[in-house]
């Protein structure tokens, strides 16, 4: 299988990216693991110009944001990582993801039919880190929230969703608990 992780963190030895690896080092050496460090990417800003209804890519000067559109598609699981940015994901992986909204679903060009999720079947993993301690962390304008930001992509695409992993309370513990690493491979054992 093909295990695509997006990160969305800017910080490569941080939490998000450190959790994220936890996963990864669980994962059977079988599959096929690549990474995509959506701060690493040149990408312009979706213009809502919505040529790309029903399913093409993106119709904007080619950039990175169309090679993603295709690791998605050929993805077999897709492990989401972010930092909590104001209760959020991250401003780049935000962009990244508009950039792929037909990755995930196919929208009528009427705009009036409801959109078809075209990852139906994928399994796929959330991760967030925040500097907020639980139980403060779970709140809506915390961490849940960026949760529930990346959940509407998976749902968007209709993916399977198997766990979800929040680091919370991040300036006291960059390192990896043993509860993260039980949960990491639980999540790793189910893909
Ligand atoms: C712009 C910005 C906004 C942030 N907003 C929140 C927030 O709403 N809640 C929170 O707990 N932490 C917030 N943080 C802290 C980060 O979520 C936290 O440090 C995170 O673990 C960083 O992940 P990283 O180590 O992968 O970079 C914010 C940090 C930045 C830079």
């Amino acid at each position: 299988m093909k295990i695509l992780f997006l990160n969305g963190s800017p910080r490569k030895n941080g939490y998000t990216v450190n959790i994220m690896k936890c996963i990864e080092r669980k994962i059977n050496s079988k599959h096929c693991i690549e990474w995509i460090h959506a701060y690493d990417l040149r990408i312009r800003p979706c213009l809502s110009c919505l040529k790309c209804r029903p399913n093409k890519e993106c119709l904007l000067p080619k950039d990175d944001a169309h090679m993603v559109w295709h690791k998605i598609h050929s993805a077999d699981v897709l492990i989401i990582g972010s930092p909590t940015y104001f209760g959020n994901i991250s401003g780049q992986l935000k962009l990244l993801i508009d950039r792929n909204l037909t990755a995930f679903e196919s929208m009528p060009a009427s705009g009036l039919e409801p959109p078809t999720p075209l990852q139906k079947g994928k399994k796929a993993v959330m991760v967030t880190t925040c500097n907020t301690p639980y139980p403060i962390s779970e709140l809506q304008n915390q961490a849940k929230g960026t949760l529930q930001a990346i959940e509407a992509i998976f749902k968007a695409g209709g993916y399977t969703i198997i766990g979800s992993i929040i680091g919370d309370g991040s300036p006291s513990k960059n390192e990896i608990s043993l509860n993260i690493e039980e949960k990491a491979e639980f999540l790793a054992q189910l893909l």
